[in-house]
């Protein structure tokens, strides 16, 4: 079958796997490919087990590969026979030299600029799907327009706003599209072009369309706010504490209030995730580099304060547990960064497992999906680790049970088994306040809710 547009890809990761799948779906008269420089990202793309795990996507995957959607490593002819190519690498935190540890490291981004100039033959829009500091398309335009031989290269931003485990359904009803084109003829014509690929399942008035800078920093700005508000509830957890209040009390009665909202007021052991870190961290690192010190301090606590609340987590256990987790077996009742999802990138669950192997605790870390990542994350840890997909056998003769990821599935668990199989008395710190606590209590265990008193016998 012909296809009246052709569709790129670069990048096959959490973003670009399942944004070209489901507008591969939406739109069947356009042909998508997906290439990557990892072949075997590509061979997993390509194969009944997917390289990521999201609610959904197999099954839209499975409509459209073969069909007007496919996956390959061949950048070059993916470049050439284009009308339009997204870039979906990576852009993670700089791990080296000047910003390090606060800037991208935008050498996979610029790589794919380099290739775009070598093999295009004809004009191209390029869209930065990435996640990217304000003014980077300045620097695409420079490359592309030094080299242009009579093409025309139109770059647009249109960031990208899915949780992962929410991917499919976020891509399908997702509350907005962000399109960021220059105000010029072809800037504008290109806004539409992107614009057209959305409209074929979202309506008009969730198409926004900005500056290119105003879409950059947008995109950071929507991750800074979504983490401000853990860090601010996760604060008050902390004040909670030590007043008798309860944390999700007050997240009710806050959240309440329209101006304010409900969501993203869940206490935790904190955020993980790949991206609100190096974007907050960004933007920090962006605002220094104007000489805005206090803008950039300001942003700065929201990291700051999800680190205090992993590692006051920690404390906490080991205070309680008699101020020792020497020699004692801790179970980790989830990995993944949050549920539904394997993915384990800054995942407050690698803090605490390292925290608690210098104290010398044995761990046990179970999860539905992440346990292989979990095995990587913690593959030079000196220290007693075991790995197991069934958290009962996770909890046999533990001291202690924390619960670090939102899986559903802790919640009907059996915990009168967990409780006779554990070392008494036996603890259970919830990081996520997903179990019912009260009924832990009166089971016989000493009960931490994460942000509220403790319920316990002592
Ligand atoms: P990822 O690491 O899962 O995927 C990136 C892919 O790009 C990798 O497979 C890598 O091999 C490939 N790649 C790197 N350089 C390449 C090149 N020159 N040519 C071809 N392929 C190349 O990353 P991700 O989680 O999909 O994130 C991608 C971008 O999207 C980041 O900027 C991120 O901040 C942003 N973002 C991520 C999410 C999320 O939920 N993960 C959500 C919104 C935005
Ligand atoms: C987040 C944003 O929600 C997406 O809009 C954005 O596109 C994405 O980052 C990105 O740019 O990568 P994601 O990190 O996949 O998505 O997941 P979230 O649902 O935002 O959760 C992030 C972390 O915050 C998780 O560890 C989660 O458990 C934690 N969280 C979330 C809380 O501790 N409390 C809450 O109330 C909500």
């Amino acid at each position: 079958m012909s296809h009246s547009k052709r569709i790129l890809c670069i990048g096959a990761g959490y973003v670009g796997g399942p944004t070209m799948a489901v507008m591969a779906l939406k739109c069947p008269e356009y042909r998508f490919d997906v290439v990557d420089i990892n072949p075997d990202r590509i061979a997993g793309w390509n194969s009944d087990e997917l390289p990521i795990y999201e609610p959904g996507l197999d099954d839209v995957v499975r409509q459209a590969r073969g069909r007007n959607l496919f996956f390959s490593t061949d950048i070059a002819a993916g470049i050439r026979s284009a009308d339009i190519i997204f870039v979906s690498v990576n852009t993670p935190t700089k791990t080296f030299g000047e910003g390090m540890g606060m800037a991208s490291d935008l050498q996979y981004w610029e790589r794919t600029a380099h290739e775009i100039v070598t093999h295009a033959q004809g004009d191209k829009i390029i869209v930065e799907k990435s996640t990217l500091p304000v003014r980077t398309a300045e620097a695409m335009e420079r490359i592309l327009r030094a080299n242009t031989r009579g093409r025309h290269f139109e770059v647009v931003s249109n960031p990208e706003f899915l949780a992962e485990g929410t991917a499919v359904r976020d891509l399908l009803e997702g509350d907005r599209v962000l399109i960021g084109a220059h105000d010029t003829d072809t800037g504008r014509a290109a806004a539409q072009a992107i614009a057209d690929i959305y409209r074929h399942w979202m309506p008009d008035e969730r198409i926004l369309f900005t500056s290119v800078w105003s879409s950059e920093l947008s995109k950071l700005v929507a991750n800074a706010f979504l983490a401000q508000r853990i860090s601010s509830i996760n604060a008050i957890s902390a004040l909670c504490e030590e007043t008798d209040a309860d944390v999700s009390e007050i997240a009710r009665a806050v959240g309440s209030d329209s101006r304010i909202g409900p969501r993203f007021l869940n206490a935790s052991v904190g955020f993980g995730g790949s991206c609100f870190k190096k974007d907050i961290l960004n933007l920090v690192y962006i605002a220094r580099s104007y000489h805005l010190h206090e803008v950039a301090d300001y942003w700065e606590m929201v990291v700051r304060m999800n680190e205090f609340q992993m590692q006051r987590f920690v404390r906490r256990m080991v205070k309680e547990m008699f101020n020792t987790v020497a020699g004692k077996k801790i179970a980790l009742f989830g990995f993944a960064f949050k549920a539904d999802t394997g993915d384990t990138r800054e995942s407050p669950a690698i803090t605490v497992a390292r925290m608690l192997v210098e104290e010398r605790a044995r761990l046990a870390v179970t999860d539905p999906k992440a346990l292989a990542n979990a095995r990587k994350d913690l593959a030079d840890i000196n220290g007693e680790v075991t790995f197991t997909p069934d958290p009962y056998s996770a909890a046999e003769g533990a001291d202690a049970v924390a619960v670090l990821t939102d899986w559903r599935q802790y919640r009907e668990l059996d915990f009168e088994r967990i409780f006779k199989s554990m070392l008494k008395p036996a603890f259970i710190f919830d990081g996520r306040n997903i179990l019912n606590h009260q009924a832990l209590r009166r089971i016989g265990f000493q009960v931490y809710p994460l942000g509220s008193r403790s319920l316990t016998t002592f």
